[in-house]
């Protein structure tokens, strides 16, 4: 089915200058990017996001991480956004990513490790509405 999910390229890629080649990768890979923005979130902002994992031990260093400068979020759609953008990403840690991955090319570690993507239809749901309103989507 067409579905949508949420790609963010996160700070440290955006700080190294290579969301051109990762959004050029996502158009040669058959995504259409019906919403995408600019935001550098709050340390308020990147916990509400991550909820999910607030009882986790990586948490403050996640969101201290997400917050600390511009990140670019989109929505991708395609048929099976979800399952294809995380293959395109690759292994959470960039160490266990597979060549030609963008986590294996451009993220540095399982903290700095590039971009995010959700991780099921339900949390897809969650994450695109918590940045994006309907218009903008389109
Ligand atoms: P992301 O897909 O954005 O979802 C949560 C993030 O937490 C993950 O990418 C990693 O960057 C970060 N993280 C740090 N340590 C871990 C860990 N042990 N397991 C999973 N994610 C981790």
């Amino acid at each position: 089915a067409v579905e949508r999910t949420l790609a963010i390229i996160k700070p440290d890629a955006v700080k190294m200058g290579v969301s051109g080649k990762i959004i050029q990768r996502i158009e040669d890979e058959g995504f259409k990017i019906v919403g995408m923005k600019k935001i550098w979130m709050s340390k308020e902002v990147a916990k509400g996001f991550y909820y999910v994992h607030k009882e986790k031990p990586f948490f403050e260093a996640l969101t201290d991480f997400m917050s600390s400068g511009p990140a670019i979020v989109m929505v991708l759609e395609k048929e099976n956004a979800i399952k294809d953008w995380r293959k395109l990403m690759g292994a959470t840690n960039p160490a266990d990513a597979e060549e030609g991955t963008l986590r294996k090319e451009f993220g540095r570690n399982i903290d700095n490790n590039a971009v995010h993507g959700s991780d099921a239809p339900e949390t897809a749901a969650f994450e695109i509405g918590y940045f994006f309103s309907q218009i903008e989507l389109v």
